[in-house]
């Protein structure tokens, strides 16, 4: 009896003692994060690696992990003091990463982030707002084909509409893009209207950037976008995005449309196939005709003299 209770208890043990061990910290992400703390100066601002070389054991703030893992799966380094670099290999080896939050730092593309990491098959989540980043390579995004949200409002940017956007077309899950006053220049992707490549796209921010030209009459038909912000477009002073508004009748699931500070002329558009539309800013375009939107919509249309009376 004695010896099955030894037994048994030398069993428990060695199952706690093996559960434990599964649970430690992988080193291949132990590596990547030191290297991460060192080369964006996360060691120094935040502590990270400070109290302890394991970002899992609670010590590392912003750092979370799935224990049952050993994975680190979100880093929130949001106005964190990070500077300098982080190299895609590092950040390529975090590999069941599922949230990357860098926002509101001093990261430039010229210190070495982003070099094309390996693609993070787990990372839904990326905010890089509010950093120096420009002329981001375009395959940068080929890193990230899980990516739900994207944000890279604030930055530098300098890139063109169509050779940035190009490879987004692979975020099959994509359901917020907010790239807002980034000095994007081009026209409005037609990638970012269309539901069948985005079927799960309901935000989208463009405001504050150089797009031109004229929106595609069916741009965002039949898609899911709820949110679409494309206002003010000018560069130098000089507005640039116009044509019809006729685009907004076919987004019938809008709920908030903000198109102000642009260039847009012809008929207010019809929105009687709108069943869920909350506000309609169009406020400082071209526009013209009687006012009949739905009671319960926000409608501001200051700034367009045509409207109220017949169009021409
Ligand atoms: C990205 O980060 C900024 C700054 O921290 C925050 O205000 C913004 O809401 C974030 N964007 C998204 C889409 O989560
Ligand atoms: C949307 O994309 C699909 C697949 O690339 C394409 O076949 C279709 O013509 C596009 N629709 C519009 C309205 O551009
Ligand atoms: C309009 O966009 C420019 C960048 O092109 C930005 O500097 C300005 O603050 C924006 N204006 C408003 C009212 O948002």
């Amino acid at each position: 009896m004695s010896t099955i209770r030894a037994a048994v208890i030398l069993v428990v043990i060695t199952l706690c003692v093996g559960g434990a061990a599964a649970r430690a910290t992988d080193p291949v992400d132990v590596r990547a994060m030191q290297a991460i703390a060192k080369s964006t100066g996360a060691d120094k601002s935040l502590g990270w690696g400070v109290k302890s070389g394991d970002p899992c054991d609670g010590t590392w703030p912003g750092v979370r992990c799935d224990k049952d893992l050993g994975r680190v799966t979100a880093i929130d380094a949001s106005n964190g003091g990070l500077a300098g670099t982080i190299s895609g290999t590092d950040l390529s080896d975090l590999t069941y990463l599922l949230s990357l939050d860098l926002s509101r730092n001093r990261l430039n593309t010229a210190t070495g982030f982003p070099e094309q990491p390996r693609p993070l098959r787990h990372l839904t989540y990326l905010n890089l707002s509010s950093n120096a980043f420009r002329d981001m390579p375009h395959y940068f995004l080929l890193a990230f084909p899980a990516l739900q949200t994207f944000a890279m409002d604030d930055n530098e940017g300098d890139m063109a509409t169509g050779y940035f956007l190009v490879d987004l077309v692979r975020c099959l899950a994509l359901r917020t893009f907010s790239a807002n006053n980034m000095a994007l220049y081009g026209e409005l992707s037609d990638y970012l209207g269309n539901g069948t490549i985005f079927p799960a796209l309901e935000r989208v921010s463009l405001a504050g950037n150089y797009l031109v030209d004229d929106v595609h009459h069916d741009w965002g038909k039949n898609s899911k976008v709820k949110f679409l912000d494309i206002s003010n477009q000018s560069f130098g002073g000089d507005k640039q995005l116009l044509g019809r508004l006729d685009f907004v009748a076919g987004m019938t699931d809008l709920v908030e449309i903000h198109v102000r500070d642009n260039l847009f002329d012809g008929p207010l558009p019809d929105v009687s196939g709108l069943a869920n539309l909350k506000v309609f800013d169009a406020a400082n375009n071209n526009l013209c005709g009687r006012l009949n939107f739905p009671s319960g919509v926000a409608v501001n249309v200051d700034g367009n003299p045509g409207v109220g009376k017949d169009c021409p």
